[in-house]
């Protein structure tokens, strides 16, 4: 049965969609399961939930997955990705039902373990769950989950009596697929204190950086990316592919830049720099000016540690700094040197320092490059970056 079963991920609910997610919940209320209802169960209440998980889906709260065969759904689960602030990394797997008639063919296999990979790709990597299903325990155990611990006389089954409810969790490997949307993950996770957010969308605060991310590349994202935008504001964005613009956005520039991340080069801690702080955004802001490696803002440098070397007359001739940060990557930005100093062999020893911190934070470094930029990707490349894909660079004007 799994070979004729699909999983696929709904980003909205047709009407069809809804009457079979409706059918598969009022069947396993009926079958006894203990999944927030009471019998009797009708339809109409089902529709109702399911209408308000549709809503939940359209506004990026949630992952819903169905499972269909040729007679349409036959399953379905759901992972909450909205979470406290603090709790980023966490999802709640929710809601997991298969028909009666399609159990034991494999299909809650199937579904969880899209579950786990969504999960991954919404850069989570902490899953709960609590099951009141002896079936679903030995799913969920057989999948590699940990059992927590048993809660007795937790919720009613829909019968009505007591039944307790056990607790699972599972760590997931961190995956590299956040790389495919960093600005939206660093800002939803360890650069959350510099970020505004609205409904599917984030930016940094304008004078941090113009970056912005969105959940997902849909117009309803970029609508609410308007909403933090002030008219004319220019934003960057970093996508898979050219972005479908709504009216209220224009764009200004767009194409491919690669992306490089560090592997297994060897970062060293080095001497011969200062650390740039407050007093040096004037001249920091000049040699940006000067080199133009990308925007700098009166508080990009608060993004992480800025490294430079100064002449001996003072003036400032080479820079790196870090710039987005993940939970398990940090990205190396700005990186320039004053046209008189290149050749000096100034940019690798900061960037091996800036490398050498990232890893010590148990972080992997990565970086934007323009793709024809020859010279810069042989200094990258020489210390252990290579290039992992190319990606959607986008200036976009608010109209
Ligand atoms: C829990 C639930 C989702 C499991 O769904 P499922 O599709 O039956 O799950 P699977 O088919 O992957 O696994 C179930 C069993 O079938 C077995 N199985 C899988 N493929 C099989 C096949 N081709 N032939 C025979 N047995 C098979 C599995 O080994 C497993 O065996 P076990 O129960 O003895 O451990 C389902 O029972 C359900 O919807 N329950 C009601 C709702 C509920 O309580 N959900 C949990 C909320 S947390």
């Amino acid at each position: 049965m799994p070979d004729q079963i699909k999983v696929r991920r709904l980003f909205s609910l047709t009407d069809a969609e809804l009457q079979g997610l409706s059918a598969v919940l009022c069947d396993c209320v009926e079958g006894g399961a203990s999944v927030s209802f009471m019998q009797p169960f009708s339809a109409d209440q089902s529709q109702a939930f399911w209408r308000n998980v549709g809503e939940s889906v359209a506004r990026g709260e949630r992952a819903l997955l169905v499972a269909e065969g040729a007679a349409g759904i036959v399953g379905t689960v759901q992972v909450v990705l909205g979470q406290p602030d603090n709790q980023p990394h966490r999802g709640d797997v929710s809601k997991m039902l298969v028909s009666r008639s399609a159990r034991r063919h494999g299909v809650g296999a199937l579904l969880m373990e899209a579950a786990e990979t969504t999960a991954r790709a919404c850069g989570k990597t902490l899953l709960v769950l609590d099951t009141a299903s002896a079936d679903a325990e030995r799913l969920y155990e057989r999948m590699g989950w940990t059992r927590l611990g048993v809660i007795p006389g937790y919720a009613l089954l829909p019968q009505g009596g007591l039944c307790d409810t056990t607790y699972y969790y599972r760590i997931l490997p961190p995956t590299d697929a956040v790389l495919d949307n960093p600005v939206w993950h660093a800002l939803i996770s360890a650069q959350r204190g510099m970020a505004q957010l609205h409904g599917l969308a984030a930016r940094f605060r304008p004078d941090i950086s113009p970056l912005a991310g969105l959940r997902e590349p849909t117009v309803q994202a970029l609508e609410d990316l308007r909403t933090l935008a002030r008219p004319g504001e220019q934003l960057w964005l970093l996508s898979d592919g050219p972005l479908d613009l709504p009216p209220c956005w224009r764009e200004v520039r767009a194409r491919f830049i690669d992306q490089m991340v560090s592997t297994g080069g060897r970062p060293r801690r080095v001497s011969g720099f200062v650390e740039l702080g407050e007093n040096d955004v004037a001249d920091m802001a000049a040699l940006v000016e000067l080199t133009k490696p990308g925007p700098f803002e009166a508080h990009t440098r608060d993004m992480g540690a800025y490294l430079g070397v100064r002449d001996p007359d003072g003036r400032l001739v080479a820079m790196s700094g870090q710039r987005m940060n993940l939970m398990h990557y940090r990205e190396i930005s700005a990186v320039c040197s004053h046209p008189d100093a290149r050749g000096r062999g100034l940019t690798a020893p900061l960037m091996e320092e800036l490398m050498g911190r990232i890893v010590a934070e148990g972080k992997t470094p990565f970086l934007h490059v323009k793709t024809e930029n020859d010279s810069a990707k042989a200094v990258y490349r020489k210390l252990g970056f290579t290039v992992r894909r190319a990606i959607y660079f986008s200036i976009i004007e608010a109209v």
